[in-house]
């Protein structure tokens, strides 16, 4: 072997090295959303997740050094990836509620939200409790879910549940359902884009405030607070205020 080839096979372990390292030194953040949830969480058609909850992760990666990968990640389930290690991170409207705080931990709130009924542009519901005994399509698992559950009783046949909010919705609209029960963003969202869906939107008092948070694997502490100073910092620079004015006005 001549030195000039000594000196390239040198310089590529030497390449080698260095990348390896390189890649150590910067770990990559994988994020669970599950991106049926516009304006929060959904695909372009480029097949890219967009929306308000990328726009406030990226925000808070670019102020506390983290690098983040998104990764669309069914709902069902999305939890469970934080405890096998397979996701560090999920923000996907998450609401903080005492059940999931057993489970996970989460960052400050970074939304707040509440429940919203939609129904047919025809339809006799006023108020949550009109619902009681009609077929009403959530989401499995959410808190939409739970509300439901309340009035109904648990194991209600006349609960209808689908693996994503659009699933349901498009249910009632086919009228295979008399109602769905969902985050109000999401719901206000469809039918703006939706001018021909013929649905309405009915606020009920009953529906308490809910706060999105982000969800780490429970004990990691500095994850957590690596978030939380990142998300303090761009709710102070005015970066939060520029977001939510993106989506949702002033
Ligand atoms: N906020 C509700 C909950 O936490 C619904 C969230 C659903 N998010 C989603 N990306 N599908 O239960």
């Amino acid at each position: 072997m001549n030195s000039k080839k000594l000196g390239l096979i040198a310089s590529v372990l030497f390449a080698g090295l260095l990348f390896n390292s390189n890649a150590h030194a910067a770990k990559t953040y994988q994020v669970a959303t599950d991106a049926a949830y516009a304006p929060f969480e959904s695909l372009n058609n480029k097949k890219e997740v967009v929306g308000f909850s990328v726009d406030i992760l990226e925000a808070i990666a670019k102020k506390s050094g983290m690098t983040i990968k998104f990764i669309n990640t069914p709902w069902e389930g999305i939890f469970a990836t934080l405890s096998t290690g397979d996701r560090d991170m999920v923000i996907s409207s998450v609401t903080i509620t005492p059940e999931r705080k057993q489970s996970m931990d989460f960052s400050d709130p970074y939304f707040e939200a509440k429940q919203l009924i939609a129904v047919g542009k025809n339809s006799k519901v006023s108020k949550f409790t009109d619902l009681k005994t009609l077929k009403v399509g959530v989401q499995t698992g959410t808190t939409g879910d739970e509300v439901i559950q309340k009035l109904q009783g648990k194991t209600s046949p006349n609960i209808k549940r689908f693996e994503s909010t659009p699933l349901a919705i498009k249910e009632l609209e086919n009228g295979g359902v008399d109602a769905v029960v969902a985050d109000n963003g999401v719901v206000v969202n469809f039918v703006a884009n939706n001018p021909n869906s013929k649905l309405k939107m009915i606020d009920d008092a009953t529906f308490a405030k809910e706060y999105y948070g982000i969800a780490v694997k429970k004990g990691n502490k500095a994850l957590l607070e690596q978030i939380n100073k990142g998300l303090a910092a761009i709710k102070a620079d005015g970066t939060y205020d520029k977001i939510y004015n993106k989506y949702f006005g002033k």
